[in-house]
């Protein structure tokens, strides 16, 4: 008889600092729900990692945390199959930060590229200790549970890299066993904001939400930024530099070779081109909306979600943390 293989693991999550965007969804959420039945795959609501930048608002992080979970389950991901894990409850997380913070210098972490920009972004000259060291904790999110592979998005490369350094020199000098987990891109790359900023961000107020409704979305397309040398309708576009153009060839990728030789060609007007997008859109998120729609109707349904997926991942950090003070001589 042939045993079946363990599956492999997937640990990937989200800061609890708001609802989330159609740029998580094309980053991360998407490669989530694709893998979710070939991988045990847990979903981090990282509130602890939340609060580094946001200790001054938990009232907001509270909500944030059902909002995040919410937002996974929308999408299509099975709370039968996954794992949701709230990160503030995972023992393991606490303790193993501790101990690979002993591996890490101080220079490491500042030279660490994201966390230079998001202390810029932030208007932070002295770092918290746990701003700072944010990302040894990330690596404990990762390996509490010996994740094999962590979809995310590129700004998240220097902690996969820190994560697979602190690995190896944990195996190194205490003769362990981790796996080196792997980072997993999305094929879609980053996406931009429809007012042509490189990155859809909440913070940079160009965001659609899986959460707006028909309208909202339809009025965020409207304000869009186009070809802004195209005048008139008459006059051909240039889809190469517009950014409803990008949004077909992700979100409309059956018509939008179409669509952009209608516009070269001035065939098609930037307002039914948006009107066209905006279906497009709304047609993706709609499903999203039905499902939100029941979780925010059963919110206690999701409490018992959280809770009973934190519990299972509680059991298994403590393993890992049994082997972990084993190897380190700790265990009595
Ligand atoms: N830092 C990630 C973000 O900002 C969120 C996150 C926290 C995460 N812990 C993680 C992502 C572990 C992957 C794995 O999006």
């Amino acid at each position: 008889m042939t045993e079946k293989l363990p599956q492999k693991r997937i640990l990937t999550g989200d800061r609890t600092t708001g609802r989330l965007h159609l740029g998580h969804y094309v980053g991360s959420l998407q490669s989530r729900v694709a893998l979710q039945n070939q991988y045990d795959t847990f979903i981090l609501l990282a509130d602890i990692q939340a609060l580094t930048t946001h200790f001054e608002h938990p009232e907001l992080i509270h909500d944030s945390i059902y909002q995040v979970a919410i937002d996974n389950l929308s999408v299509g991901l099975d709370p039968n199959t996954v794992t949701l894990v709230q990160q503030s409850q995972i023992t393991a997380i606490a303790e193993l930060t501790e101990i690979y913070s002993l591996l890490v210098t101080v220079n490491t972490l500042r030279h660490n590229p994201t966390i230079k920009t998001e202390a810029k972004n932030y208007g932070y000259d002295d770092l918290t200790f746990g701003f700072l060291g944010y990302p040894v904790s990330q690596s404990a999110d990762i390996t509490f549970c010996k994740a094999d592979l962590v979809p995310v998005g590129e700004d998240q490369a220097p902690h996969m890299e820190l994560t697979r350094k602190i690995v190896r020199r944990f195996n190194e000098l205490y003769g362990a066993n981790l796996p080196e987990p792997q980072m997993m891109l999305s094929n879609c790359g980053r996406l931009m904001g429809l007012d042509g900023n490189a990155k859809m961000g909440k913070s940079l107020g160009n965001a659609i939400y899986l959460s707006d409704d028909a309208e909202t979305v339809s009025a965020k397309v409207k304000k869009a930024v186009t070809d802004t040398t195209r005048i008139s309708v008459k006059d051909p576009g240039h889809p190469e530099v517009c950014v409803v153009s990008r949004y077909h060839s992700i979100f409309n990728s059956s018509e939008a070779e179409n669509i952009c030789e209608m516009c070269k060609g001035a065939k098609i007007g930037c307002v039914a081109c948006k009107k066209l997008l905006a279906e497009k859109l709304n047609a993706l998120l709609d499903p999203f909306r039905e499902k939100r729609a029941y979780y925010e109707a059963h919110l206690p349904e999701v409490k018992e979600i959280i809770m009973a997926g934190s519990e299972r991942a509680n059991r298994i950090g403590n393993e890992t943390m049994r082997e972990v003070k084993e190897a380190m001589h700790i265990a009595l």
